[in-house]
């Protein structure tokens, strides 16, 4: 059987999820990544953030976008998250054994192995610097580096209205870390909203080398579907945005934003 482009119905799209706009930062390097590939990316903007949200309900929120996704024929899902990666990705992969699921993490081990002459400053939500996963993380590569976290509150918030160029999104940054300036030299953008926010924060802690989970997840993603045989090669792949807030101007914000440098 053919779908209407004349392609197996087998290869399929993937999935990619996130509580709202953030993801698409990841999205962008999925399709560097894979240009072959069909995307589809949903965001679900209507529970945003979940960074303030219970790890249960980031879990129960994640668990019904992938299995809706699985339905409409995913091959293969990104959760392009770090809070729901956090929260979810061990229930999703107990749930679905047979399908490659690709999380993001905070890029703490490259950042800590660049090595520099200050503190690394990992940015996150709440529930991802709570949960086990961070604090393994921390527990592998923190040590022989000075870690400092700070749970950025009301960060995603203020993304997730679209304007980049409002000055209370300098204001916020500056109340939440430049305390920190001249002494961290490292930055971890450990929510995926926030490599959007890149040049705001380099205005309020100066000479600062940044590092995020994107690049990581799409190289991975790359091996996972070489080593099932999914890869889809020899055309050029179609992305797709929808969103929890069902409305054109949602869907526009996420395709304005794939289109930003980030
Ligand atoms: N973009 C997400 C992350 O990477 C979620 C942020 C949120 O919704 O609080 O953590």
């Amino acid at each position: 059987m053919a779908d209407v482009l004349g392609r197996p119905e087998a290869e399929g799209f993937i999935g990619v999820f996130d509580s709202g706009v953030g993801g698409v930062s990841v999205l962008q390097h999925l399709v560097r990544e894979l240009p072959g590939e069909d995307f589809r990316y949903f965001g679900d903007s209507a529970h945003a953030p979940y960074g303030g949200k219970t790890p249960a309900e980031v879990c129960e929120f994640s668990r019904s976008i992938a299995e809706r996704m699985l339905s409409e024929g995913a091959k293969a899902l990104v959760i392009a998250c770090n809070t729901a990666t956090s929260a979810a990705a061990p229930t999703l992969r107990a749930a679905y054994p047979d399908v490659p699921i690709v999380g993001v993490e905070p890029a703490l081990k490259p950042a800590v192995l660049a090595g520099g002459t200050g503190d690394v400053l990992v940015m996150a939500t709440e529930v991802t610097l709570a949960l086990d996963k961070f604090h393994r993380l921390e527990d592998q590569w923190a040590h022989g580096a000075s870690v400092q976290t700070v749970a950025c509150s009301g960060l995603v918030d203020l993304i997730e209205q679209g304007d980049l160029d409002a000055p209370e999104l300098v204001e916020l940054i500056d109340r939440l870390v430049g305390h920190l300036r001249g002494e961290v030299d490292r930055v971890v953008l450990g929510c995926t909203h926030y490599p959007f926010v890149r040049a705001q924060i380099a205005h309020v802690l100066g000479d600062v080398r940044f590092f995020d989970g994107g690049e990581g997840t799409a190289r991975q993603l790359h091996r996972l579907l070489a080593s099932e045989g999914l890869l889809c090669e020899g055309h050029e792949g179609i992305v797709t945005f929808d969103s929890s807030i069902d409305t054109p101007e949602e869907c526009a914000l996420y395709q304005r934003f794939f289109a930003l440098p980030c």
